[in-house]
């Protein structure tokens, strides 16, 4: 039988409902509602009932339905001001149409440059920690992740190409992200944003005049943009180059830095397992190698404490749609107009699946416990049509700059009280001091 709709969370409070604990402290509202009523509870953002939803079967709903009876745009509204109408933030229409044009972004000989680039600033980074000393991860992981995209996305002459403002003006644009606020108020952060936004895109406007005088100098991102036809046959007007640009940089840089941090704090935790990955390393990489697709394969361990990174700590640790037309999730009925969320705070610790769950333990990865098989399990990099397209970047990026680190330093976790810190786009994590010794027979690469 089709019941009514599911059960609201305690906690709500008159009008505001469960906005504030949403906005501060998500996970203990998810895992307080799936203690309370299961895996389909629902929670109230002011006026807004949201469904919140736990496990594979649901999840593998949320993403089946996505783009049919479950929109996704409405749930980035609050980014089109900030980066503009491109793919996830466009209309349908328009991101089947842009399609194209990603997947030529993500190709597997585009990979290959990509790896490439992560080799050459992961190796500059090392080298500009001397010989020893102390290092804040995090910031280090999020300067990093900006200088692997610059070089991945812009070519070797990034540094240049974008000038020094960059990373400040994208900077103000992401701390104007307002997902109550309405994105037009005349708010001093939203003039900052709209200064930046006119900043970049007169920066990116040049590069794309620069390569469509001569391609025949440039292998990069824009120019990929600027030569791939979309699906109705036409090629990307200049103002949705800049905008896929943003998005990319948008969807990439955070996420990643933040899972780069916590696989490396975690790494840090588990010194046994640790051991594992760096006899994988010594097996597989020579000292001084570039990593390139072959060695990455090889490094099963290493690729399995990402996903229990991803799952223990993700970036992206919701996603959230509209109904458009009624939909049936188990057996009540939710109306349109209602939002659904699926939650890694509760889907990633399902006894069910992950046996005990709260243990980072990455072997439970490997094909003979098989605990990954499922891919709606884990929703840290989304699934069905809109599945992450850079997955495979983050990945191979997370797994060059720890394999690096480790093959080159020696290094011990100073800071003790390491946190997720919700941002407005993807999480990020607190301050993670670590000492560092460069290894003996480690030289420089330069
Ligand atoms: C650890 C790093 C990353 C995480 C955790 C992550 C997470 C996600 C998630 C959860 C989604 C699905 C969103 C939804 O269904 O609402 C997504 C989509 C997407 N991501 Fe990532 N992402 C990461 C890195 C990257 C990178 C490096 C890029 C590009 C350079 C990228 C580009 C995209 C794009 C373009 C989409 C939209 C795909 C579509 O709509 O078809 N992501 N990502």
């Amino acid at each position: 039988m089709v019941a009514a709709v599911p059960p609201v969370v305690s906690g709500g409070l008159p009008v505001i409902g469960h906005l504030v604990e949403m906005l501060q402290n998500r996970e203990t509202l998810f895992k307080r509602g799936y203690a309370e009523h299961g895996d389909l509870f629902t929670i109230k953002l002011g006026p807004q009932p949201v469904l919140v939803i736990t496990g594979a079967d649901h999840n593998r709903q949320f993403y089946t339905e996505t783009d049919k009876s479950l929109n996704m745009q409405d749930g980035y509204t609050f980014l089109k001001e900030a980066i503009g109408e491109v793919l996830f933030t466009a209309s349908q229409e328009t991101y089947y149409n842009q399609r194209p044009a990603l997947q030529e972004v993500f190709k597997r000989e585009r990979m290959v440059d990509y790896a490439r680039a992560m080799n050459i600033e992961v190796q500059r980074w090392l080298d500009s920690l001397g010989q020893s000393g102390e290092v804040d991860i995090a910031q280090a992981m999020m300067d990093l992740a900006q200088a692997v995209a610059g070089r991945a996305f812009i070519g070797p002459d990034y540094e240049a190409e974008l000038g020094d403002g960059f990373w400040r003006q994208y900077e103000a644009i992401a701390a104007s992200l307002d997902p109550v606020l309405p994105p037009k108020l005349p708010l001093p952060k939203f003039r900052r944003r709209d200064q930046a936004k006119k900043k970049i895109n007169a920066t990116l406007s040049a590069l794309i005049q620069k390569r469509r005088d001569r391609p025949e100098r440039y292998n990069d991102l824009i120019t990929t943009l600027l030569t791939t036809p979309l699906k109705d046959g036409t090629i990307l007007p200049d103002k949705d180059i800049v905008t896929i640009f943003m998005g990319l940089i948008f969807a990439g840089h955070e996420t990643t830095a933040g899972q780069a941090a916590w696989l490396i704090v975690l790494l840090l935790q588990h010194p046994d397992y640790l051991r594992l990955v760096q006899e994988e390393i010594a097996q597989h990489v020579k000292p001084g190698a570039a990593l390139d697709g072959s060695m990455l394969s090889r490094l099963e361990h290493l690729y399995w404490a990402i996903d229990e990174t991803t799952r223990l700590r993700p970036s992206a640790d919701t996603q959230i749609r509209t109904v458009e037309e009624p939909i049936q999730v188990g057996s009540y009925q939710i109306p349109a107009g209602w939002r659904v969320m699926v939650s890694g705070a509760t889907s990633h610790h399902l006894p069910a699946i992950f046996s005990d769950p709260e243990r980072f333990n990455p072997l439970r990865f490997a094909p003979e416990q098989g605990e990954g098989k499922n891919p709606f399990a884990i929703i840290g990099f989304g699934g069905g049509i809109h599945k992450c397209s850079g997955m495979n970047f983050a990945k191979n990026e997370m797994a060059i700059i720890t394999t690096l680190f480790f093959q080159q330093f020696d290094a011990e976790l100073l800071s003790r009280d390491i946190r997720v810190v919700m941002g407005k786009g993807a999480n990020r994590v607190s301050e993670v001091r670590v000492r560092y010794q460069r290894k003996a027979g480690a030289p420089r690469v330069g």
